[in-house]
């Protein structure tokens, strides 16, 4: 589809992304030349989706419950044996690798409820801490101490429930739904569009997680798009295209793409190469940048010479070489329904955010970096936890990245504080520019509306056992 002026497809005057690829010292992948907007609506989103009660049911119902979730890195279980203990609002899931590939247990005995595991670890056997009910790795009942006293448990059917796994690109998902469609029909496109860049052959390098003041949606659509720069973060206005970014919308993913090396369109004084070179590198007041840059260097492609050089030793050659300027230097930020986010080609970033346990005031945001390497794949990182009073600042493997998130970070509580207090009943998006914030409300509201017909249906066909369904009540 061509740039129009129909209303939510129209851009910010100015360059477009696609003209920038035009620049390009290298082919850019056929991914990056892919154009998708489209148009929505622009009617107001309810606050109530963001403060009810009554709203977080119904997504705990009708999508944790039911969609396909990133849980790890199929390296963070290696050995037969190993565990992570994967937690989603109420739920808990023990994904594990066995003889049979990995699968994920509801992490709950069948005696009298305990949890089964607490930690992430490597075990021989389940084996609960309360009473001693044991299974295999496999997920069968082994043992029961004082087996005489349970002649009505029937092995056979006392196996650990599980969710279904599947993996993509080196990402274990589960899906607690039975009955759903499988992991590459729900992802779709991304797959073939991903393939250029390989995230399987990446080692988990960091792996940042806070807990954030606000509801999830809150925290993670603080990275759906590019609009909140001018105000949030000024200092990178000299060499990001903010408002240039294109903004494409599939089913159940879409993208923003945010230029580098090219200043925003807000600022109403143009920044020269070199003083877009030194924003881009933080430069200091007191240090100089590698090399002053004359007024007519081209700054995308002197930034992406400047990253292959960084990269060479590290990836190698042939993948240095075949990336684009774009693909080094771009912010090129996918997000797979409900909250998982990929970042397209070289930046290594992915991140996850999810409500902290049952709580829909706070949220759980991870910030991941997946990076290449050469010769043995080293092992992946732990999670770094940031205490209530760090910031991430304080996870200084994020690098200058800890700082913008910071700028981020002011916001978001203050987000959810004005949410509760606004007279205002919705929220107004920008048509384009925050499509994807309205993508992610479409998807969430296609999910519910589903799932509350089905459970209408299934009480119907069932009318007269009296066992109603409370997923009805809410704000939409
Ligand atoms: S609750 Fe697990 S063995 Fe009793
Ligand atoms: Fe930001």
């Amino acid at each position: 589809m061509s740039m129009t002026d129909e209303p939510g497809l129209a851009r910010s005057p100015g360059v477009t992304y696609q003209n920038l690829l035009d620049g390009d010292s290298r082919d850019v992948p056929a991914v990056l030349r892919l154009e998708h907007p489209r148009y929505l609506g622009s009617e107001d989103i309810d606050v109530g989706r963001y403060t009810s009660r009554a709203w977080h049911d119904q997504e705990v119902s009708h999508v944790w419950r039911k969609v396909w979730q990133y849980a790890c890195r199929t390296d963070e279980i290696p050995e037969l044996g190993d565990y992570l203990v994967y937690e989603i609002v109420r739920d808990s899931y023990i994904v594990m690798r066995t003889e049979t590939g990995i699968k994920a247990y509801v992490n709950a005995c069948l005696h009298r409820g305990r949890r089964l595991k607490d930690h992430d670890g490597r075990c021989s056997e389940i084996r609960c801490a309360f009473h001693g009910f044991a299974w295999t790795l496999d997920g069968d009942l082994h043992d029961i101490p004082g087996r005489w006293d349970f002649p009505h448990v029937d092995d056979a059917e006392f196996s650990l429930p599980e969710a279904r796994v599947d993996e993509w690109a080196g990402f274990v998902f589960i899906n607690p739904d039975p009955d759903a469609e499988p992991l590459a029909d729900f992802l779709g496109e991304i797959v073939d569009q991903f393939a250029v860049w390989d995230l399987e052959k990446r080692y988990k390098q960091a792996h940042v997680a806070k807990v954030i003041n606000a509801n999830w949606k809150v925290t993670q659509e603080a990275f759906c798009e590019a609009y909140h720069v001018n105000a949030t973060h000024p200092q990178i206005m000299a060499y990001l295209g903010d408002t240039n970014s294109q903004v494409d919308i599939w089913d159940n993913f879409a993208r923003v793409i945010t230029p580098s090396g090219t200043p925003s369109p807000l600022l109403e004084w143009e920044p020269t190469p070199d003083e877009m070179m030194r924003s881009m590198l933080d430069v200091r007041h007191d240090q100089e940048p590698p090399a002053a840059l004359d007024d007519e260097a081209d700054m995308r492609q002197v930034a992406a010479a400047g990253a292959r050089q960084r990269w060479r030793k590290i990836a190698g050659d042939d993948w240095v070489d075949r990336m684009s300027d774009a693909e080094l230097m771009d912010s090129i930020d996918y997000t797979v329904f409900p909250n998982f986010h990929p970042w397209g080609a070289f930046n290594r970033i992915v991140y996850r955010f999810r409500p902290n346990g049952d709580d829909h005031r706070s949220a759980i945001m991870e910030c991941i970096f997946l990076a290449p390497y050469r010769g043995e794949k080293p092992p992946p990182c732990e999670v770094h936890w940031l205490t209530e009073d760090e910031t991430f600042t304080d996870a200084p493997e994020l690098g200058m990245l800890g700082k913008v998130f910071n700028q981020d970070l002011f916001n978001m509580a203050k987000v959810q504080l004005g949410l509760e207090t606004t007279r205002k009943p919705g929220i107004t998006l920008g048509n384009y520019q925050e499509a994807k914030v309205r993508w992610l409300h479409h998807k969430l509201g296609q999910w519910v509306d589903r799932g509350r017909e089905a459970a209408v249906t299934f009480n119907a066909a069932d009318a007269g056992n009296g066992s109603g369904d409370s997923s009805t009540a809410g704000t939409g």
